[in-house]
């Protein structure tokens, strides 16, 4: 299972203050030493954390696999058209949001989606969708053409009881099933942490995590290579 350390907290520190430091750049190649298999940013439209010299910097130093989170905003789009990293993953994005809040509607935002595809796959950007654990969004994912889809975990992060928890770890198990049946690259993330990982790498078929805040909050007591070391030793199945 492959671990993809998102930066954009490291960002969030930077701009609450507005200075040069601490540098999601640092915090990338390091996370690449550390053993993690690429680094996650989101450049979102009202640029709350990470900025375009970020991601332009990283792709060029960080030696790892740059996966670009963003929305279908054309702004955006383009950017990422001349940025070029390896991956770009489609989320869903509202300004008010404190975080990615579910996964992106592939039904209803089918065209915008699908124009996003078609410019980022030209210039030879491999395309993922995160997407809630359902079997429609699946099948929409695969109708669109992808290949790699990313099975939201924040319902299950954010569950409250013991059986919201089971109700939607069984939801995910479900929709890995179904998505690798289809093929999928499946890959999951939002809301994962040192605790509730145990019962997610538990699942066959999820061969990558996208892990941020858990890691950089943690590397702020211990520094992020030994987070990241910690993380990826909950990485091996029992
Ligand atoms: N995957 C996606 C698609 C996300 O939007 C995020 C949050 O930016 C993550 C993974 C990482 O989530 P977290 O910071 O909660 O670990």
């Amino acid at each position: 299972m492959k671990l993809g350390v998102n930066v954009d907290h490291v960002a969030t520190l930077r701009q609450a203050r507005g200075t040069s430091y601490p540098d999601p750049v640092v915090a990338a190649m390091l996370a690449r030493h550390s053993g993690c298999d690429s680094i996650v940013a989101h450049l979102r439209e009202d640029r709350r954390h990470i900025q375009e010299r970020d991601v332009i910097l990283i792709k060029e130093t960080a030696k790892a696999p740059l996966n670009l989170e963003m929305s279908t905003n054309k702004e955006i789009v383009a950017f990422a058209k001349d940025l070029a990293p390896y991956q770009s993953t489609l989320v869903p994005e509202k300004r008010q949001e404190l975080t990615t809040e579910g996964g992106l509607d592939l039904i209803k935002n089918h065209n915008k989606v699908k124009a996003s595809i078609n410019k980022l796959t030209k210039v030879g950007i491999r395309m993922s969708l995160f997407i809630d654990p359902v079997k429609k969004q699946i099948k929409a994912a695969k109708d669109l053409g992808v290949d790699i889809i990313e099975i939201n975990t924040g319902k299950f992060s954010e569950a409250k009881s013991q059986f919201s928890l089971a109700k939607e770890l069984r939801k995910i198990k479900e929709a890995v099933s179904f998505a690798k049946k289809m093929n999928f690259f499946v890959a999951a993330g939002h809301g994962l942490d040192y605790e509730n990982i145990k019962q997610i790498v538990k699942i066959e078929g999820i061969e990558e995590l996208n892990i941020g805040h858990s890691i950089i909050c943690r590397s702020v007591y211990v520094g992020i290579v030994s987070a990241i070391e910690e993380m990826l030793n909950l990485f091996k199945r029992k």
